[in-house]
Formats: C-alpha cells, sequence, structure tokens
C-alpha cells in the first residue's frame, strides 16, 4: 500500500502531537515508590503535603489549618502598583520581624510559630513563596465543602518587606476595603466570595480580650454559607470597654463579628453580592476557590510557574445541610439589605439556644 505524500504528511504531522499528550498524562512513580505524578517535578511535594495534614493540621479543619489559610492571604495582599511589594512571595516568612510589626498583621506571630517548624523542615524542597501557598491548599483540603484549588509551584525568594498599609483592617471601610482589594484586580463580588468564605472557616483570637478561637459563625470547620446568615442577623457594633475596635456583638452566642464583615453584608456595593451566597453551597464554593488561585498568584507569573496542583488531595465533600438560623430566631432577625431581592428564606433549628464552643488552639494540647 502506498500512502499518498498528504496522507503522510498528516500521519507525520500527528504523530508528534499524540506523544506529547500520551507524555503528558502519563503517570510516573515517583522515588518515593508510594505517588504517582504526571509532572515527576512535583514528585518531591507529596512527603509535605502528607506532612502538612497529618502533623501540623491533623488532619482537621482547627486552629492550625484556619491559620494556614489567613497567611495566605497577608502574605499575597502585600502588593500594590504604587507601593511595590511582592504578592504571594513569601515575604511575611522571611522578613516577618518586618511584618509583623504592621497592626493587620495582629496575630500572625501566633500562625508562623505553628508553621515556621514545619517551614523549615522543607525549605530545601519550596521556597517560602510556594510553601504559604501550598499549605492554604492543603489547609482547605481539610474542611468539608471547601474547594480544591489548584497549586502551582516555583516562586521566587521574597526580595523585600511588603510595604504597610496594604492589608485591610477590620474598622476599615468597604470603601476602602474595595479601593484595596481593587487595586490589585478583585471586583467586589470576589471580595465578598474570598472574605466571606474564608471567614466561615475562622475565628478571633486576639481581638475579644483574654479570649481565643472565638469563631466568626456557628460552624467553623465547615466550609459553608452560615457565615452569610449569621452576619446578616442583627448586632450591635461594640463601643464599650473590654472589647476591640472593629469587633461587634452578635445574635449568636458564643461567636464574634467583624465589623468589615457585618459592613460588606450590608453595603449597597456589597450586600447584595453577599446575600446571594447564603445558602448557596457551589456557588460560593466556585467563588472563593477562583478568587483564592488569584490570591496566590499576585506578583507571580502563572506561567513561569510549574502546576503541581496534582499533589494536593481531594476535597471532602459538603454533606450538611442548608444554612439556618439560630433557636428561637425568624427571619425578622435578618438585616435585610440587599434592596433587590429578598433574603433566602431559613429555618429556625430546634431546641434551646447554646452556646458556639471555641475553636480549640493549636498549642492546647502541646
Ligand atoms: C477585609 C478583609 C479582611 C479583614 C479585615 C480580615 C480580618 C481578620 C481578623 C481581624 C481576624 C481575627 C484575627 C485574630 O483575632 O487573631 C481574621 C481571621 C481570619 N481571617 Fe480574615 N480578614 C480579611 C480577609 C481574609 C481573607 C481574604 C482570608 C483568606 C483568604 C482570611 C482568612 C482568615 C482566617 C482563616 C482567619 C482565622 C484565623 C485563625 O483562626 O487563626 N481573611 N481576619
Amino acid at each position: 500500500m502506498v500512502f499518498s505524500p498528504t496522507l503522510t504528511s498528516l500521519v507525520l504531522a500527528l504523530f508528534p502531537l499524540a506523544s506529547v499528550n500520551a507524555l503528558r498524562t502519563k503517570r510516573t512513580l515517583c522515588p518515593d515508590g508510594v505517588n504517582t505524578a504526571v509532572n515527576p517535578a512535583c514528585c518531591a511535594l507529596f512527603p509535605v503535603v502528607q506532612d502538612l495534614a497529618d502533623n501540623l493540621f491533623e488532619n482537621e479543619c482547627g486552629d492550625s489549618a484556619h491559620g494556614a489559610l489567613r497567611l495566605v492571604f497577608h502574605d499575597a495582599i502585600g502588593i500594590s502598583p504604587t507601593l511595590g511589594g511582592g504578592g504571594a512571595d513569601g515575604s511575611i516568612v522571611i522578613f516577618n520581624q518586618t511584618e509583623l510589626e504592621n497592626p493587620a498583621n495582629l496575630g500572625i506571630d501566633d500562625i508562623l510559630s505553628t508553621l515556621s517548624p514545619f517551614l523549615f523542615k522543607h525549605l530545601d524542597t519550596l521556597s517560602a513563596g510556594d510553601f504559604v501557598q501550598l499549605a492554604g491548599a492543603v489547609s482547605l483540603v481539610q474542611c468539608p465543602g471547601a474547594p480544591r484549588i489548584p497549586f502551582f509551584s516555583g516562586r521566587a525568594p521574597p526580595v523585600a518587606a511588603a510595604p504597610t498599609g496594604l492589608v485591610p483592617q477590620p474598622f476599615d471601610s468597604v470603601a476602602s476595603i474595595l479601593q484595596r482589594f481593587g487595586e490589585v484586580g478583585f471586583s467586589p463580588e470576589e471580595v465578598v466570595a474570598v472574605v466571606g468564605g474564608s471567614h466561615s472557616v475562622a475565628g478571633a483570637d486576639d481581638i475579644v480580650p483574654n479570649m481565643q478561637g472565638i469563631p466568626f459563625d456557628q460552624t467553623p470547620s465547615v466550609f459553608d454559607t452560615q457565615i452569610f446568615v449569621d452576619v446578616q442577623l442583627r448586632g450591635t457594633l461594640f463601643t464599650g470597654e473590654g472589647g476591640q475596635q472593629g469587633e461587634v456583638e452578635t445574635a449568636v452566642a458564643g461567636t464574634v463579628r467583624l465589623q468589615s464583615d457585618s459592613l460588606l453584608a450590608r453595603d449597597s456595593s456589597t450586600s447584595c453580592a453577599w446575600q446571594s451566597f447564603a445558602n448557596n453551597q457551589s456557588g460560593i464554593e466556585t467563588a472563593f476557590g477562583q478568587a483564592v488561585l488569584k490570591l496566590s498568584l499576585l506578583g507571580q507569573v502563572q506561567s513561569q510557574l510549574t502546576d503541581c496542583s496534582e499533589v494536593i488531595p481531594a476535597a471532602i465533600a459538603f454533606t450538611g445541610g442548608p444554612a439556618t438560623l439560630p433557636p428561637g430566631l425568624t427571619m425578622n432577625d435578618i438585616e435585610q439589605a440587599c434592596p433587590t431581592a429578598p433574603f433566602p428564606t431559613l429555618s429556625t433549628q430546634p431546641g434551646p439556644a447554646t452556646s458556639v464552643p471555641p475553636i480549640p488552639q493549636a498549642d492546647d494540647d502541646s
């Protein structure tokens, strides 16, 4: 059989493409003899991920996982078109003496103390910037309902501390928060998704005097939409002694609310976005996942990094039910703010009101 020149050249032209595609999907056994990777350059990260999941997070969506997620933000947001800063470059770790002087980084010292032994153990495998973002991605898959976000490796070491004034504070106005995030490419909807979503698995260690691990919503160990309900309940700005600026008394016993979250839920520029995530689990998972990925790449050129998403374990699916009102409350306790659509109708939890327990602290059992 004689191939026509046209057919032969077509086959020859297609063959290399087919081989490349085969190479791209073929899994190679890593040197550990356990894991396989499409990109062998990612193999070295599997033991780091395992160590973080088992020994730092202890396979829980607890204090250490919350801290790692917060660190993603405080490192990444340190970049500005006018003031400089390297974004998601690990500067908050390497230049911690300077960056921890920034009052907006209150509490980051404790998070760094918890994470640092793991960072130093693995610094020959990945840079500080990669470590912060890898730990954040692995922290999310400890939390039921949270998305599995891609991970890109290869961030260069940071060259300087981030300038002060770039990390939003809980007593900032919505306009100032949107302005800060807007400078680095976040829309108001993305701000609501990344702030509300992250504060679904979060609490305060430093803003309520003498109290640690005070949750921001009723379910701090689950990435769900309860935060978008709890923050929309009527509350009073804390102006008395014993609390700090930026703290709000809430209708949910045992929780605390940041003034900034409260304002994002009520401001005319963000209230409808905030409300749109109440009882919208798939919506917040998608929007939050995209926004955190964006944070993780601030100051970086994605095409110059290596896609090692394959080292991130599977997400834990959300198995909870719809968001609910605390016992004894009704829809009248929701402070409706979005002028164009009603808040989703919620049922009330049965039984007497109970106080949400504090989040056990990472150093509680040490
Ligand atoms: C307007 C923007 C934001 C403000 C003003 C803000 C403020 C705060 C404050 C004051 C705390 C409590 C700190 C303490 O008392 O120890 C906190 C906790 C937390 N924040 Fe935010 N935050 C913002 C955005 C974000 C974003 C974008 C993320 C992640 C992507 C994030 C993740 C967290 C987490 C996970 C915690 C709990 C940390 C822990 O339990 O150790 N925050 N935030």
